[in-house]
């Protein structure tokens, strides 16, 4: 377990799961994902969540470490998600005088994951703006819901101007790894908050009446000064689903190298035309990769062999991704590949047409089999609409 001071009197018990395959069954995790907690000790001592059950007793060792002599007073429910919850029955077995903390919800959710073995220590319900005093300090809790779950609430300490920010501004990858942050918080963010941006603006119109030092998320580092503006600028962007910045991703999905080689012909193109791009193989490449340079870039280049009827089934995958996430605010070029009836941009175009406020080039490439020198030319001509 990682221990680190957060302010005095306020540790983070950070445990990292390194050998997990799919984090939520479906997004890859090669720099392994952390479960932060944040026990403080007052003349009151509350713990702010749990592990996963995975790290459960490696967290427990550490945690009782951490407290020596000392009781924990309250348990502080921030997200009932497994990820965070997995290990409050254990730490309840440990911890029997201690007082749960949560709202409505948080204890509806807490019943219905423990109907086995129901949990019978003391719950104090908060609502919006309500308070537990831990003597000195007090926190403040304020709901977020759907950010990610609906019984999610942050917790503000006034004293230190801390904001524990349950899943919120939270990454993959390591609890120190301020390098991987902007790129693996928006992998999480697009794939597992993108959805809810509406209630993320919430959440951030809540945060920018408090006078926040440091965020606490349970993922990844805590953030303060410029990374912290940083990280309130990229969510708002996030969240309203604004590009981050200029640039352009070239997805595709073929079958027996043919357009690919158009996508990698497109991704040439339009680096010679000054652009930033991330060329990405839907069929290789774990999709939350993709959807995460979606929610980066301004511009799309979708690239797609016709299967069916209608289109390779990995970009079929991208775009129901896509639309789930509610990604808005985009400027898309298609390319299709067909060898007796090229049908992808059509069917492509009929999926984007769903999603709010996305622009399709008139122009688009088709590549009936293989390249040849009109493919070349469609291709220019594309990537120079695109850079327009
Ligand atoms: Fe980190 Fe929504 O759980």
């Amino acid at each position: 377990m990682e221990t680190s001071m957060i302010a005095a009197g306020i540790r983070r018990l950070s445990v990292m799961d390194m050998d997990l395959d799919l984090f939520e069954g479906q997004y890859p995790v090669p720099h392994g994902v952390s479960y932060n907690t944040y026990l403080i000790e007052d003349e009151k001592t509350a713990l702010l969540d749990t592990v996963d059950a995975r790290r459960q007793k490696e967290w427990l060792d550490g945690l009782h470490d951490a407290l020596g002599e000392k009781k924990l007073d309250y348990l502080v429910i921030s997200h009932m998600e497994p990820d965070h919850s997995g290990s409050i029955a254990a730490l309840c077995a440990q911890q029997p005088g201690m007082t749960l903390v949560g709202n409505a919800k948080t204890f509806a959710m807490l019943d219905r994951f423990t109907k086995d073995a129901p949990l019978s220590l003391p719950r104090i319900t908060v609502s919006e703006g309500g308070t537990l005093s831990l003597g000195r300090r007090t926190l403040r809790f304020f709901m977020a819901p759907m950010v990610h779950w609906p019984e999610v609430m942050v917790a503000y300490e006034e004293e230190d101007r801390l904001l524990f920010s349950a899943d919120g501004f939270g990454c993959f990858g390591p609890v120190d790894g301020d390098d991987l942050w902007e790129e693996e918080a928006r992998r999480y963010y697009a794939n597992i908050v993108g959805k809810y941006g509406t209630q993320v603006q919430a959440l951030l119109k809540k945060a920018s009446a408090l006078e926040i030092d440091t965020l606490c998320p349970l993922h990844g580092p805590a953030l303060s000064g410029e990374k912290l503006a940083r990280a309130l600028e990229l969510y708002d962007r996030w969240s309203r689903w604004m590009p981050q910045e200029r640039g352009v991703l070239v997805a595709y999905a073929g079958f027996h190298g043919h357009t690919a080689k158009a996508a990698a012909c497109m991704t040439a193109c339009l680096r010679e035309r000054g652009e930033s791009v991330t060329l990405i193989d839907l069929a290789r490449v774990n999709r939350s990769y993709a959807v995460g340079e979606a929610f980066r870039y301004d511009r799309m280049v979708l690239a797609a062999t016709t299967y069916d009827g209608a289109y390779a089934p990995a970009m079929e995958a991208f775009l129901s991704a896509l639309r789930h996430k509610n990604l808005q605010n985009r400027t898309v070029a298609l390319m299709e590949n067909g060898t007796w009836a090229p049908m992808a941009a059509k069917h492509m175009r009929a999926a984007l047409a769903e999603m709010k406020n996305i622009t399709v080039l008139d122009e688009q490439v088709t590549i009936c089999s293989a390249m040849d020198e009109k493919c070349r030319l469609q291709i220019a001509a594309v990537a120079d609409a695109l850079t327009r």
